[in-house]
Order: C-alpha cells, then sequence, then structure tokens
C-alpha cells in the first residue's frame, strides 16, 4: 500500500491531508523521516504520524455496551454510537446490524464486509438474543404463538424463534433473523408493548460484562474466529 493510502486507512484523514502531511515531514516510517507519498509500505513497516503510532491492521472488531439515545449510523450525528469512538476509528468502522434508539446492549462494528455479511446475512441464521422488559404481564398462551413462527402487522411472517418467560412482565428471546423493529413488532402482534429491550448476544458471543454503558473494546482473535 502506499504511505498515503496508509496513512488514511489508519487515521480516516483524507488522502490528501495524508499527503500534504507527508510532504510536510509529520510521517515516519521505522523512526525516519519519509517525504514521499507513493512510498510503498506494509503492515510490518512502524508509521508514525505527527508523533502518533499508527495502527496498520487491515481490519478493526470491537463490541459496544450500547447506550440508550444513540444511534446506529454512520452519518456524522451527534448521537452516532461512532461518536464514543476515538476520531482515528470513526470513518472506518459500520455498526454489524442495528440496534433502535432506546435499545441498549450488544453491538459489534468493525470496517470488514465479509464479517458483517457473514453475521447479518438471512442465509446464515446468527441467533440475537434480547432481554425484554415488557409493558403487560406475558401470557402463556403467546409463547408458542411467537415462538412458531407469526404473521407481523404488514402481513409479514416471522422464523421460529425461542421465548423463555423470566418474570411476570420479562422474557429473553433469541432470534434467527433481524427484520426492521422485530421484536417490538412481535410483541405488540400479541397486544404487548416493549418498555426495554436489551442484547444480550449476537451469533453465540455474550457481551463483556465488564464493559459499562458507552464503554466498548476489540473482539480477541479467538472470538472473531468463533463468530466466523
Ligand atoms: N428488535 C427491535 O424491535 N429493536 C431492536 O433494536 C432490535 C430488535
Amino acid at each position: 500500500m502506499r504511505l498515503d493510502a496508509a496513512c488514511a486507512m489508519a487515521t480516516g484523514k483524507g488522502r490528501k491531508e495524508c499527503r500534504d502531511a507527508v510532504r510536510k515531514g509529520l510521517v515516519t516510517v521505522d523512526g525516519k523521516t519519509v517525504k514521499k507519498a507513493d512510498m510503498p509500505v506494509t503492515a510490518e513497516n512502524t508509521l508514525c504520524f505527527a508523533g502518533e503510532v499508527l495502527d496498520l491492521r487491515e481490519h478493526l472488531y470491537f463490541m459496544l455496551h450500547k447506550p440508550t439515545d444513540t444511534v446506529c449510523t454512520t452519518e456524522d450525528l451527534p448521537e452516532s454510537v461512532l461518536k464514543l469512538f476515538p476520531e482515528k476509528y470513526r470513518k472506518r468502522l459500520f455498526c454489524v446490524g442495528r440496534l433502535d434508539k432506546d435499545t441498549t446492549g450488544l453491538l459489534l462494528l468493525t470496517d470488514d464486509g465479509a464479517f458483517d455479511h457473514r453475521l447479518m446475512s438471512p442465509k446464515h441464521h446468527a441467533e440475537k438474543e434480547y432481554a425484554v422488559t415488557l409493558a403487560l404481564p406475558l401470557s402463556e398462551d403467546d409463547i408458542p404463538r411467537m415462538e412458531s413462527g407469526m404473521t407481523l402487522e404488514n402481513g409479514e411472517t416471522t422464523l421460529p424463534c425461542r421465548v423463555v418467560k423470566n418474570g411476570e412482565n420479562t422474557c429473553t428471546i433469541t432470534l434467527s433473523e433481524g427484520k426492521y423493529h422485530q421484536v417490538k413488532r412481535m410483541f405488540a402482534a400479541v397486544s404487548n408493548r416493549v418498555v426495554g429491550l436489551h442484547r444480550t448476544s449476537v451469533g453465540g458471543l455474550a457481551l463483556d460484562p465488564a464493559l459499562a454503558p458507552g464503554q466498548f473494546r476489540e473482539l480477541t482473535e479467538a472470538e472473531i474466529s468463533f463468530l466466523l
């Protein structure tokens, strides 16, 4: 990869800004100032941009404990989940699937399209587990209706799922698909209303309990391989 392209990838800055920085002598390769923007570099080189060592890994993978009142978007909005990440990652990352603004819990972010596809493609049926709080008690009769697949308000049908009642108004639902507002629409179809929704796992990977709302960490190699 060219030096300016590597700087752009790792800093999230534009290619031109990076080219100018190289020409101004702000970039070092293995400790030496380099002024040729087209110099080839690899992940074996150590690049410093204005004193900061750059991360030249091809792909990044994070888990975030999404707090409420944040939005899954790459648009530059104050409420975007990407605002919780350092600037150098913001232009690289996107959300693996979406959670509603008021939904909390496990959100994966990456810059790897194949990883996103593996987890989100309907063909792969990656399971997503949610802890649900309802406005009304969950009726025992509604559980088999939901579990066997149901028809939503617009005629769409859902795949079979698992519902486990945990308390009068709380349950865990495990889906193997991700239709728009699916959990809320499924409970609306049995005349109930979701008042709290928290995603606890995706593809068998649980939210790290050490992460408080708004905190994130990188996935380990083992977690990435497990999900793939
Ligand atoms: N289902 C919903 O209704 N909302 C979410 O955020 C996720 C699943």
